[in-house]
Parts: structure tokens; sequence; C-alpha cells
């Protein structure tokens, strides 16, 4: 069997974490809070009732954990040194479950994915956890770009010149493959043979099944499938009903995560 040094594979290493003392996290953006104000205050005085070891951001709050990503200081300084927002900052426990299945699936055949990119923090955050310039995989990234297809969904800077700005993001970074278009007709002449990681988060549930129906027969034994929406609720709640019966017809359950993204280990 080839080990990861005869792969030569840029991976961080482990480092080494205080046995009796942990860390604890606190942000406040959340979504769908009517009085932010009144939460806030809420969630302050209930921190100072909890354990060491509380997270409390993107509509999370745990305690008496590790809080694994921020002892990660490899993951640490990437998800750091890309944050762009304080939305990029409260989902750091959704950027790790990504930096973790990307260790997984340098080892797997594939390329990398992502559908739904906007501003390529999701890509460039994994990427710079696993070696930077030296990261191993072509990387494919679909998005509109200039727009946002979906009604009332349009992030800040969504306009014309947008995608040469995400562009500009990835210029020392040269197995980024950023394919600019509607999905799925974007895929035409632009698609991967085969994938071993495959983010989605297209936030509509129509674009994300016709991913689906396009790539996951691509995807290796052993790839990894990540679906950012999956376990929200809410506007989010048909893309759960529709991928639930998509996945089930090929009997795969989904791993429904705290973070609120969804899991599929592909055979
Ligand atoms: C939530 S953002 C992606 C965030 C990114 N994955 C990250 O981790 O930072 C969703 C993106 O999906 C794009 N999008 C939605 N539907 C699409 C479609 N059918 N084709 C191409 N892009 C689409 C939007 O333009 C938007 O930029």
């Amino acid at each position: 069997m080839t080990t990861p040094e005869q792969l030569q594979l840029p991976l961080p290493e482990l480092n080494e974490i205080a046995p009796d003392q942990v860390i604890n996290y606190a942000i406040h953006t959340y979504w769908g809070v009517e009085n932010p104000q009144r939460f806030g205050e809420l969630m302050e005085e209930a921190k100072g009732l909890v354990g060491a070891g509380y997270f409390l951001g993107d509509n999370l709050f745990t305690w008496l954990r590790n809080n694994s990503a921020l002892e990660d200081l490899p993951f640490r300084k990437a998800w750091q040194e890309n944050a762009q927002n304080p939305a990029d900052e409260a989902i750091v426990w959704r950027r790790y479950i990504l930096a973790c299945a990307a260790y997984h699936c340098v080892h797997i055949p594939g390329d990398f994915v992502e559908c739904g990119v906007y501003v390529g923090t999701g890509i460039k955050t994994v990427m710079d956890y696993l070696g930077g310039q030296a990261f191993p995989k072509t990387f494919w990234g679909y998005d509109t770009y200039d727009y946002n297809p979906v009604e009332g969904h349009a992030f800040a800077g969504q306009q014309e010149g947008f995608y040469e700005k995400v562009q500009a993001r990835f210029e020392d970074y040269p197995q980024v493959r950023l394919i600019k278009g509607f999905l799925p007709d974007s895929f035409e002449d632009n698609e991967p043979e085969q994938v071993a990681y495959l983010h989605i988060d297209l936030n509509n549930v129509e674009g994300e099944v016709a991913v689906l129906e396009r790539l996951f027969d691509r995807v290796s034994p052993g790839g990894i499938i990540i679906l950012d929406d999956y376990e929200w609720a809410g506007v989010y709640r048909p893309q759960k009903q529709a991928e639930d019966q998509w996945f089930d017809r090929r009997k795969y359950r989904i791993f429904p995560l705290p973070t609120g993204q969804g899991i599929i280990l592909k055979r």
C-alpha cells in the first residue's frame, strides 16, 4: 500500500493540546432570531451557567466540548486568514467539517468540487489547510458568481465583475478551476471525470438535486459528499425532503450534523 509519505501529500501536522484546558468560543452571529439583542443577553447569561468548552454561534450552543476546530492550529490559521466577515467566523465548526472531509479525500482518487462558491472562502480554507499552493488536487468551483439565481439570497458583491474578483483571489492556485454559469448547464464541457470530495452549497433544491444527478456516479468509493444546508429547517427544509428521497432510492442515509450540514460517505 502507498503511504502518505510516498505520495508526498502536504498534510498538516497534529499539534499538542493542553490536557487540562479547553477553548471557549462565542460569537453572536446566528440566524432566525427575532430579537437578537435580547437573545444575545440571554446567551451571555447562559454561558455563565455552563462548564468550560462552550461554543456559541451559527445557531449552536454547546458546552463541555473539546472544540476541536480551534485546537487544530493549522486549521485555525487557514480559517482565520480566509475569514471575510462575521458569518465566516461563526461557521468555524462547519468549516472544520469540510477540512476533515478534505483531509480524508486527498487520499482518494478524483478531483475536489464545490458547487456554490460565492467568494471562494470554503475552497481556500480547505486548500490552505492542506498545503496551500502545494494542494495536490484539481479543485473545481461552480457558481453563477455575478448574480445569485436564488430569489432573496443575493450575497454582498454579486454583480458584474465579481467573478474576476474571485478569480484574483486564486491567482496563485493554478489547480483551481472556477466555472462561471448556471448549474447544471455549466457542467457541459467543464466537468471532472472522477470526484473525491463534493461540497454542495446552492441554497436551493432544484440545483442541488441536479448536481447529484450529474456527479454522484463520478464520486469514488471512499469519497465524501457534504450538503451544507441539509439539516437546516425553514426555507431549507425542501432540500432535506428531496435529498432524503434521492439517497433512499440508492440505499444511502445522510448523516445529519448539528452544524446543519449532511454527510454522505460514498461506497
Ligand atoms: C451559500 S453560497 C456558497 C458559499 C460557499 N460554499 C462557502 O462555503 O463560502 C451559495 C452560492 O450558490 C450559487 N448558486 C445557487 N444556485 C446556483 C446554480 N443553479 N448555479 C450556479 N450557482 C448557483 C449562488 O450564486 C451563491 O454564490
